[in-house]
């Protein structure tokens, strides 16, 4: 499977984010590959009404009905029609392992399925303690990079990660940098069901064609 954070990227953003929902539906069903779209609150409700694809967001808050100005709210999330949700990306950290955990409770308690990040094996250790849907690793000082991917920099720590995730039976995804089918490859070759991709994409001239070629690495 493939994840496609598209951040607060103009490229993922209003009337472009249904646009590019639209080329990864259209690569799904070609593909065959489930590709999943990750986009900002502020979209999700028509990105969910224009596609049949699985719809996630990119955070939600761990608090409930309240006096909670500007927070995101799981049970609003999951009303709408999302999927899912990631949690603690790099870009998006929570600010203690308290609210993760009752951030991952109340997703689950709203129907949500999660992915939490981890930016290193020790971090990834503790979030499958979590029971989350999915568990990623992602080392920060790769996300964005156009050139070196997590599978090449990284791979011994990916077959690590894998180790640990499935002895909580839990699937690993991985991200940062991916940018070719070669990455798709060998991130599943060590153990991974699937990858996170964002820049790649949303940045993409040609997404589909990009994309495509991503699916490829599932062949
Ligand atoms: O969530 C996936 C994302 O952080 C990876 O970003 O730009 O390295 O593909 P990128």
């Amino acid at each position: 499977m493939i994840f496609v954070n598209y951040k607060a990227y103009e490229e993922g953003s209003g009337q472009k984010a249904v646009a590019l929902t639209r080329i990864l539906e259209e690569v799904a069903h070609l593909s065959q590959v489930k590709i999943v779209p990750v986009v900002q609150v502020i979209d999700a409700e028509s990105i969910v009404s224009s596609t049949s694809l699985e719809v996630w967001i990119q955070h939600v808050d761990p608090v409930s009905f309240g006096p909670h100005t500007g927070w995101t709210l799981p049970e609003e999330a999951a009303r709408i029609g999302v999927a899912g949700v990631f949690l603690n990306h790099s870009e998006h950290k929570f600010d203690n392992f308290d609210a993760l955990y009752t951030a991952n409770k109340k997703a689950f308690e709203a129907n949500l399925k999660t992915l939490i990040f981890a930016g290193d094996l020790e971090e990834l250790k503790k979030i499958c303690e979590l029971a989350p849907t999915f568990v990623a690793y992602e080392p920060p000082e790769l996300v964005g990079s156009t050139t070196i991917s997590v599978a090449q920099a990284k791979p011994e720590v990916i077959s690590e990660a894998s180790e640990v995730a499935k002895t909580k039976g839990i699937p690993l995804v991985v991200g940062a940098g991916i940018h070719s089918r070669d990455d798709i490859k060998k991130s599943l070759e060590l153990g991974a069901v699937g990858v996170a991709v964002a820049t790649d994409i949303v940045k993409a001239v040609d997404p589909a064609k990009e994309l495509l070629d991503l699916t490829e690495g599932f062949k």
